[in-house]
């Protein structure tokens, strides 16, 4: 299993930045990469092909969307289908990101159809899941994991291997705060959703990679991926720069 070393852009970064930041990090890596490990960039929509283009060629790095509309085509004004994705040269993308649920108001069922669409038109899937600071403070973080786990990996496709789905634990209060959990937090988080794969999916649980994200730096990167089940990161304001998230990729 390679461990992934995701940067998540949000809504930043136009083409031109985009394309930039991007050229920049595959400099910063090449010929530096751990076999062990890949990289994997998510721009908005509008810089999916200048980072396409900018990676391509590359060992080890891949580009996936934040976001895209489950089916295959027809009226849905504003959204993007996977295929229109993989067309690109998109390999990946995100489902269930804390922003889409709270934000945008994406409900689990909705996540769960997703991420099944997703999986089944050639795309590998980055699942998000966490839990609110109030649910962790009324001991509902295993409930809402396993809820989220539950709805999301609803309808998955027969066949799909471990490698095309990945986990995303995420703990909300950690996203955007500077507050990053504590070790035995992503410990214990991690732990739970390795056994509740194991028991809705036994045969890929294991090849299933398990990221966290919520406040990673460059100089708490290390320390997170030597945890017990931590496969990669997926990082938000510190992907930004070329500088900052080489570090995190080569921690
Ligand atoms: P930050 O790294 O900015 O906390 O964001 C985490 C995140 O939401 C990645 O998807």
């Amino acid at each position: 299993m390679k461990q992934l070393m995701a940067a998540n852009w949000k809504m930043n970064k136009n083409w031109s930045e985009a394309e930039e930041t991007a050229s920049a990090l595959a400099d910063a890596v090449r010929g530096r990469l751990p076999e062990d490990r890949e990289v994997l960039i998510f721009p908005p929509f509008t810089a999916l092909k200048a980072v396409a283009d900018a990676v391509q060629g590359e060992p080890g790095i891949a580009v996936g969307a934040q976001d895209f509309y489950p089916a295959e085509n027809g009226a849905f004004t504003g959204e993007i289908s996977p295929g229109m994705l993989t067309d690109l040269g998109v390999g990946y993308a995100l489902t269930g990101h804390s922003e889409r649920r709270h934000v945008l108001e994406e409900d689990d069922s909705f996540v769960g159809a997703k991420t099944a669409f997703g999986l089944g038109h050639d795309l590998r899937i980055v699942l998000c899941i966490g839990e609110t600071l109030d649910q962790r403070r009324s001991e509902q973080v295993e409930s809402v994991l396993s809820r989220q786990l539950e709805a999301g990996l609803a309808e998955l496709p027969a066949d799909i291997s471990g490698e095309s789905l990945v986990v995303a634990y995420e703990p909300v209060w950690a996203i955007g705060t500077g507050e990053v959990a504590g070790s035995a937090e992503i410990e214990a988080a991690h732990g739970f959703v390795r056994k509740k794969l194991q028991e809705m999916i036994s045969p890929i649980a294991s090849e299933i990679r398990i990221l966290y994200g919520g406040s990673v730096k460059p100089d708490n990167a290390g320390a997170i991926m030597a945890l017990d089940n931590v496969d990669g990161v997926l990082v938000g304001g510190a992907s930004l720069t070329a500088e900052s998230f080489s570090k995190i990729v080569l921690a």
